[in-house]
């Protein structure tokens, strides 16, 4: 069947794209849309056409897996000239999403008529690239300046009343928006030979202050160069006339579509979607996710109650006594006041959520829920001692996971009489935000036990990278492995703020001392002490973490690497001194570390890490290690991931 076709009725011409799952523009359906546009001009009687499509969504892109190749004919600018040329008036209908080269599409036809549910947006800057088929020098046309670089910039699709609301579509429609589509386009018809958008003058509005933009896109692209691209092309839509802009504009998009930084993206891109392969596989029905029991409100047991509410779960959240009871309703209930302030949430999403929670210390009220997700203390013993109760109240086909960072999943799991309802379900935090969860399988984990966590973390929205069991699972032991390397560079030479700066350089969001300042370095010195015992003597040891918490420093609430009386994280001479005598000690003579040599270390102890974690079996893929430390630990997306980077 053929993906584009095109039906006349009486005067009216319906072409529709039918190319699931999302109607991507592939080289068929742009071959389509040329054919019908030369049907339709060959029929003297039609006098409008509406361009819809089938399924659940209008255009939802270009063809991702075609960005990399070269471009095959006809292309998309030649295409969308076509329709845009008409001697009869195109009218888009969208529903759904129109995205991309969609809404490029979309741009081009005369008039608009968008679902009041849709989406509209120009998310090309996501996969390093901008639109590249007219989108910057037609957006600019039917909405102000500033919307236009607030749209193309960021990539952020908006809603269809917001679109209305910009000029970006001519009308909403809450039903049937292949009919109001229609009658636009009869209306248009009524007024002669079309109006091609890009014939129309720039919308007016007030003056764009190029300068403050580029400098904000500059900080917060972290080194992504498409942003400023897409903001430079909005500029020449400004600055040239409209042919010269639209083949600078192309000739942007294909010089990004080969770069570096767009492979990296489409890399992350395919990665995110291909996460969790052996979740797919696990033949089971997963345990029902309407009623799931949290033990210990904590920072991460909060979070994670609050994730399930936001996604429609009844929680019952079972803390040590009355009062952390208490504190950690109070927790969860501050963590959805916080969702609700940030307009993410509804306040009738916002109640609900906190009428769904119900909290206690009584485990016998946890036997109602098919799963059970521990978030208490980080300590062998106290987590086998919670496993112990659950398997006593829970039902036979419960499922039982703990989000342990470091602990032995197995060792938990021999507590109970079925160790294969026991897995790893390691969240993030902010738990309710971060989109990362490690699915940790113990060696008798079975069906379904991983089935429940590849249902949970679809009920969450959230990316599922399976792991095994070792200490740290993926994520934590490559962050532990770079971490001792860059102490190793303290005491070599380094400073904390330069190793910071050469990991902001490079587009981390933080650097690795602020990290650890923000979470606290308790944690880790309390793991380091009760590893001591059995490190090998001759094991390379830096001390200077554990110098740091004896003084007393142990992060942002008071002092830590840095110190925060002015409320920012200013380089302390003390811990200079505290760096400067362990080189001492360790017989170390101090040396100067280049930015670029400090990138260089941590990469290649996180790439060498990351080969052990595949050699060993931890991690199913290389690109799933990408995934994991581009969404849980802070490496910057365009960058592609350390595994990316090491195979380029
Ligand atoms: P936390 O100290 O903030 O919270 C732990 C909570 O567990 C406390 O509210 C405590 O009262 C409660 N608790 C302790 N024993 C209990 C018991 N027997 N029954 C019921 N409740 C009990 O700790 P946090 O940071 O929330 O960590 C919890 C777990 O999550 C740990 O295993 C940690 O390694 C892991 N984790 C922590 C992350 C983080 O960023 N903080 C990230 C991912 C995992």
């Amino acid at each position: 069947m053929s993906v584009v076709t095109c039906e006349i009725h009486g005067a009216v011409a319906h072409v529709v794209i039918d190319n699931p799952p999302v109607n991507a523009l592939s080289q068929q359906v742009r071959a389509g849309l040329a054919a019908a546009c030369s049907d339709i001009a060959r029929q003297k009687d039609v006098r409008a056409v509406v361009l819809s499509c089938a399924g659940r969504s209008f255009v939802a892109g270009a063809d991702i897996r075609e960005l990399g190749q070269t471009p095959q004919e006809p292309f998309l600018p030649d295409v969308l000239a076509l329709i845009e040329n008409a001697a009869v008036p195109w009218v888009a209908a969208v529903h759904g999403t129109a995205l991309g080269g969609g809404l490029e599409l979309a741009m081009a036809c005369h008039g608009r008529v968008a679902s009041t549910s849709a989406k509209l947006g120009l998310p090309e800057v996501s996969l390093g690239i901008i639109p590249g088929s007219g989108g910057t020098v037609r957006l600019p046309r039917l909405v102000s300046m500033d919307d236009a670089v607030q749209l193309v910039t960021t990539g952020k699709p908006v809603a269809a009343q917001a679109a209305k609301t910009m000029g970006l579509v001519d009308r909403l429609c809450a039903e049937d928006v292949v009919k109001e589509a229609e009658s636009l386009a009869h209306e248009l018809a009524g007024k002669g030979v079309p109006q091609p958008t890009r014939a129309r003058p720039l919308v007016a509005g007030p003056p764009v202050d190029w300068m403050a933009w580029e400098a904000e896109l500059r900080k917060r692209s972290r080194g992504a160069v498409a942003p400023l691209e897409a903001l430079g092309a909005l500029r020449d839509a400004q600055s040239l006339g409209v042919v010269e802009a639209l083949s600078a504009e192309r000739e942007r998009f294909l010089r990004l579509a080969a770069s570096e930084e767009a492979a990296a993206l489409r890399h992350i891109f395919f990665a995110e979607r291909g996460a969790g392969q052996g979740l797919k596989t696990a033949q089971a029905e997963p345990a029902d996710l309407s009623r799931v029991g949290v033990i210990g409100g904590g920072t991460m047991g909060a979070g994670i109650a609050t994730a399930l509410l936001l996604a429609g779960s009844q929680v019952h959240l079972v803390e040590r006594d009355a009062s952390a009871a208490e504190t950690a309703g109070a927790r969860v209930a501050d963590t959805i006041a916080g969702s609700l302030k940030r307009g993410v949430i509804s306040q009738d999403k916002a109640d609900a959520a906190l009428a769904a929670l119900g909290t206690g210390q009584d485990y016998a009220a946890l036997a109602g829920c098919p799963l059970v997700i521990e978030a208490v203390f980080e300590d062998l013993d106290v987590k086998r001692e919670v496993f112990n109760k659950l398997d006593a109240v829970m039902p036979d086909d419960a499922v039982l996971a703990t989000n342990t960072s470091y602990l032995d999943v197995n060792r938990l799991a021999e507590t109970t009489r079925d160790p294969s309802r026991i897995l790893g379900l390691h969240f993030f935090s902010p738990a309710h935000v971060m989109k990362l969860l490690e699915v940790v399988r113990g060696d008798a984990t079975g069906a379904r036990a991983l089935a429940t966590g590849a249902a949970l973390a679809k009920r969450l929205r959230k990316v599922p990278v399976v792991a095994g069991v070792c200490d740290g699972f993926i994520g934590n032991r490559i962050m532990a492995a770079y971490r001792r390397d860059c102490e190793f560079m303290l005491e070599e030479g380094a400073l904390p703020q330069q190793i910071d700066a050469a990991m902001e350089g490079f587009g981390f969001a933080m650097g690795l001392y602020k990290v650890q300042d923000m979470s606290g370095l308790d944690i880790a010195w309390a793991q380091r002490k009760a590893r001591a015992a059995t490190r090998p003597a001759d094991e390379r040891y830096a001390r200077i973490a554990d110098n740091l918490c004896e003084a007393g420093r142990l992060g942002r609430k008071g002092k830590g690497w840095y110190d925060y009386a002015s409320g920012t994280a200013v380089p302390d001479p003390e811990v200079e001194k505290i760096i400067f005598a362990e080189s001492a000690r360790a017989g170390r003579t101090r040396r100067d570390f280049t930015p670029e040599e400090i990138m260089q270390r941590i990469l290649s102890v996180m790439q060498a890490e990351g080969q052990a974690i595949l050699n060993e079996g931890i991690a199913e893929s290389a690109a799933d290690i990408d995934v994991v430390m581009v969404l849980g630990y802070g490496f910057p997306r365009h960058k592609g991931g350390p595994m990316f980077m090491a195979r380029a």
